[in-house]
């Protein structure tokens, strides 16, 4: 939660859902809908990914949060945390993997990363999030 809270993009109302997965997932961490990888570093958590199938598909998965700390930012953690969650998802038999962003300029280096990772951005519905804040999808096909 620390991280979360600390990570200047997301808003307060942000972390609370965040909070409220993070919860439902430690209840019931097979049934909860969401699974989360943390990377640790020296015993601290430098990195937080939530995914999960998405309902009412056949085996589209979502990638829901993922976050690095400030500092750690640019070593690799977030590509080998997508990397983890993607070899999870082909276990599972999922074929297609969303994502879902904001179009403010606070994401621009995220959406760069996105794209790196293998994403392809397929969908923008203007002024989603709130007026000139459009929801961005992307999508990756998960090759086996
Ligand atoms: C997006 C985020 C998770 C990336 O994690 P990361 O650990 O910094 O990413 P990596 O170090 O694995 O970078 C992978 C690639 O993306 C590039 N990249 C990632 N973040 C970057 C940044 N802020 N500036 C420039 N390049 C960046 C890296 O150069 C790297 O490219 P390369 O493999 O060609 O060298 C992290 O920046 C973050 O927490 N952002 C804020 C939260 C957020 O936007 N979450 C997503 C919305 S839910």
């Amino acid at each position: 939660m620390q991280l979360l809270r600390n990570t200047p993009e997301f808003k307060p109302s942000e972390v609370t859902v965040a909070e409220e997965v993070i919860e439902s997932y430690l209840d019931n961490p097979e049934g909860s809908g969401y699974y989360i990888f943390v990377a640790v570093i020296a015993s601290s958590i430098a990195g937080y990914l939530c995914y999960g199938p998405t309902p009412l598909t056949e085996n589209t998965w979502d990638i829901y949060w993922i976050a690095v700390s400030a500092e750690k930012r640019g070593s690799g953690i977030g590509s080998a945390l997508i990397k983890a969650a993607e070899k999870e998802i082909r276990h599972a038999k999922g074929r297609l993997v969303i994502i879902e962003t904001s179009s403010t300029p606070a994401y621009e280096e995220t959406i760069r990363f996105y794209l790196g990772c293998g994403y392809e951005m397929i969908a923008r519905i203007p002024d989603f999030y709130s007026a000139g804040d459009d929801k961005l999808v992307l999508q990756k096909r998960l090759s086996y």
